[in-house]
């Protein structure tokens, strides 16, 4: 079926209304740039485009504040959950508008409206039957007094080896697990290994919608949701479902509304999705409207927009959930795959990210009309989108993209277009002369028709950077139509009063009479991308926003004749040498850093052959200097949680090491420790402190660390190979 068949099919089904979501991200930290790709980039493309076409639509998103994510991270930033979520709420909050993501609402789960939207859900399903409770045995930390769920939870990933998996997901190879599965499993809060306790909770009977999952999914949606989607769904079927816990013990979550069930609170996998109609009801009040038909009203069109890690919870659990619940199901979950980072998984715990704050504070706010480097960050994550497979950012492959797509080809047009228009034609929109109108003339005026029509369909099908690519060849369209009318050089035939001649005025007046409309039909086009440059185009050509409405697309009569216009200004700019070296070098450093200061990954008894090192010469071996030492002072480092200050005995020499071992170690406890120094790694400074060499440790299954020794009469400096 071709594409414009498409389209008039999906003109004709047009729906009444448009939800659209973007996965809730966790206020537990800053979120990279993979983040926003993946999940709020597109959907604020695609909400832009559907506003523009004045559809009515309503675009929720919010902080998924609850969870192991965030009780975890409080534990780690020695704070309240509560002081968690206020500080990386407003963050995300802030972040997302400075990249102009769009949404009608960001609200956030710990709000009472969402507690009592969640409690209302869980009661309905409850008090109909369909939640099962059953009492099991789970594992428990008798240090901590918790049971261990979730993150709660870590040990070996059945599937890929990683010694790090969570209870419920390994975020190395992505899996979803239950703590059963995990290998070696051991508590997040002791590091000991979990003992079993008898708990009760409520479950969620996935394996009595298969039938129902099969055919929606399945069948229904077999020809219009994504392939990496349907493939994921397809085996999660294949393999059978099992019913799901939708409660956890814990104190910080949403509390079950069923009496005596102190201390249970819903899975965060239960509530955060339900956080989409709790942000809809909060938009709902804030505007005077009625939420409920873009819940319940068939003719709703929802779309979830969310990384691929979340695809079984809004293709499999939460549409379960809605079903029962007798909402409307989403229409499509156009999920993205992963964005890798200069030949890595992007990942803010290992330090190799590039974190939307981080690019907000480096380039957009550093200079006046930052903005214009938010569309530069949104052409290019949107040029190189993972809609297939994995895609990779690369500060170089961000240069050119920028200088070679934006500024040559679309910045390069519209300056052009101004700069001749200002010089040859008064600064007014010229005249056309349709007498001269010539077949280079058409062509232009259909490639402005047709790439309405193309950018459409591919907006329609979740096809963003087909889209983008189609606005981007409009443009280079016009470069080449410039170029081989070449008005500055029919300008020179000039007449006798100086002027170039009446029909050099006129060929002059068609060419940059259609680059004008066409430089509209650019910003309309080009305006759900990179909303800050459509926007600084309509003051140049002194329109209201209203020119922006999609229904002008390929309109060749957008703007007045004799209107003047203003002077050009610079919608891009380049990206230098300098600004790739130096992100390269910083992403190098602090991913140094945080490795440096992190405890050493565990590694446990099910190391096998494939979490082994690729093998390496005698040679390479030789390289390392091993020394034995013993540990004559130790202190812990200022304002350096993990740091302590070692000074070792060398035999020859008393080195200062810092070491990352302070959650291990009392520093008075390890006075006399025996231990093997690396003594020829460069030096490195750590929180001021120039550190020169590294202790061996080892790290058990349980997740404790013990030195490296060896016998205790060798003496100091005694080489070891
Ligand atoms: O994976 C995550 O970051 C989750 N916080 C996404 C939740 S999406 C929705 F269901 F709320
Ligand atoms: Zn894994």
């Amino acid at each position: 079926m071709g594409r414009i068949t498409v389209f008039l099919q999906h003109k004709m089904n047009q729906p009444k209304r448009y939800l659209i979501t973007s996965a809730l991200p966790y206020a537990n930290g800053p979120k990279h740039i993979g983040h926003l790709a993946g999940a709020y980039l597109p959907a604020d493309v695609y909400v832009r485009y559907l506003r523009a076409q004045q559809r009515d639509v309503v675009y929720v998103c919010g902080s998924d504040e609850h969870g192991a994510a965030i009780t975890i991270q409080a534990m780690k930033e020695k704070t309240t959950p509560k002081e968690i979520v206020d500080k990386y709420h407003a963050l995300l909050q802030s972040n997302m508008q400075d990249l102009g993501i769009s949404f009608d609402i960001y609200h956030r789960t710990s709000s009472p409206i969402h507690h009592e939207t969640a409690q209302e859900f869980f009661t309905a399903l409850n008090e109909k039957g369909d939640l099962e409770l059953k009492e099991t045995e789970q594992y428990y930390d008798e240090e901590a007094k918790t049971f261990l769920a979730d993150r709660y939870i870590i040990g070996t990933c059945p599937v890929c080896s990683n010694t790090n998996a969570f209870g419920d997901q390994c975020e190395k190879c992505g899996t979803s697990l239950s703590p059963e599965q995990l290998i070696n499993p051991r508590s997040t809060l002791s590091g000991n290994p979990p003992s079993k306790k008898t708990t009760t909770h409520w479950y969620l009977p996935l394996n009595k919608h298969e039938d129902f999952l099969r055919k929606w999914i399945l069948e229904e949606h077999q020809s219009d949701w994504k392939a990496n989607v349907l493939g994921q769904c397809k085996s999660w079927l294949d393999n059978g479902l099992q019913p799901r816990a939708v409660t956890r013990d814990l104190d910080w979550g949403v509390p079950v509304p069923v009496k005596d069930a102190i201390g249970k609170v819903l899975y965060v996998w239960f509530d955060a999705p339900i956080g989409y109609i709790s942000a809809t009801k909060q938009w709902a009040i804030d505007h005077q409207k009625d939420w409920r038909p873009y819940w319940e009203d068939k003719e709703t069109k929802l779309v979830h927009f969310i990384g691929k890690d979340n695809i079984v919870f809004h293709c499999i659990i939460f549409p379960v959930m809605l079903q029962l619940h007798g909402n409307i199901l989403p229409e499509n979950v156009p999920s993205n795959e992963f964005m890798n980072l200069e030949g890595d998984k992007m990942s803010t715990s290992r330090g190799w990210s590039i974190e939307m704050d981080e690019y907000i504070q480096d380039f957009v706010k550093k200079e006046n009309g930052g903005d214009m480097l938010v569309d530069a960050l949104r052409y290019y994550l949107i040029a190189i989108a993972p809609e297939t497979k994995d895609s990779e950012f690369t500060w170089k492959g961000f240069q050119d993209s920028v200088n070679s797509e934006l500024v040559a080809i679309f910045g390069n047009f519209v300056n052009r277009t101004f700069v001749l228009m200002h010089k040859l034609c008064n600064g007014k929109v010229p005249p056309l002369h349709n007498n001269l109108l010539d077949e280079k003339d058409n062509a232009l005026l259909r490639d402005m028709a047709s790439a309405k029509a193309n950018v459409e369909a591919n907006l329609e099908g979740y096809k963003f950077r087909d889209a983008l690519f189609e606005v981007i060849d409009l443009a280079r369209k016009g470069n080449k139509y410039m170029q081989e009318k070449e008005p500055w050089i029919v300008a020179k035939n000039i007449g006798a009063d100086g002027m170039p001649t009446p029909e050099a005025q006129q060929k002059i007046d068609n060419c940059l009479h259609l680059c004008l409309q066409l430089t509209a039909n650019l910003a309309i086009l080009i305006n759900p991308f990179l909303p800050f440059s459509a926007k600084k185009m309509c003051h140049m050509m002194k329109v209201v926003d209203k020119m922006l409405d999609w229904e002008n697309a390929g309109k060749a009569n957008l703007l007045k004749v004799g209107y003047s216009l203003r002077a050009p200004e610079l919608l891009f700019r380049k990206i230098e040498d300098a600004e790739v070296t130096a992100q390269i070098e910083k992403l190098k450093n602090k991913s140094k850093h945080i490795m440096d200061t992190t405890p050493t990954p565990s590694t446990d008894a099910s190391t096998t052959a494939s979490t082994i090192k690729e093998t390496i010469q005698f040679d390479d071996f030789a390289k390392i200097d091993l020394k034995t030492g013993t540990i004559v002072s130790a202190e812990k480092v200022e304002k350096a949680d993990k740091l302590l200050k070692l000074e070792v005995d060398l035999g020859f020499e008393t080195r200062t090491i810092v070491s990352g071992i302070a959650l291990h170690f009392e520093p008075a406890a390890i006075i006399g420790q025996k231990v093997v120094v690396v003594t020829n790694l460069a030096p490195r400074k750590m929180r001021g402190i120039e550190s020169n060499g590294m202790i061996l440790m080892a790290e058990n299954p349980d997740g404790k660390l013990h030195f490296i020794n060896g016998d205790a009469l060798v003496a100091n400096g005694a080489s070891v190979s």
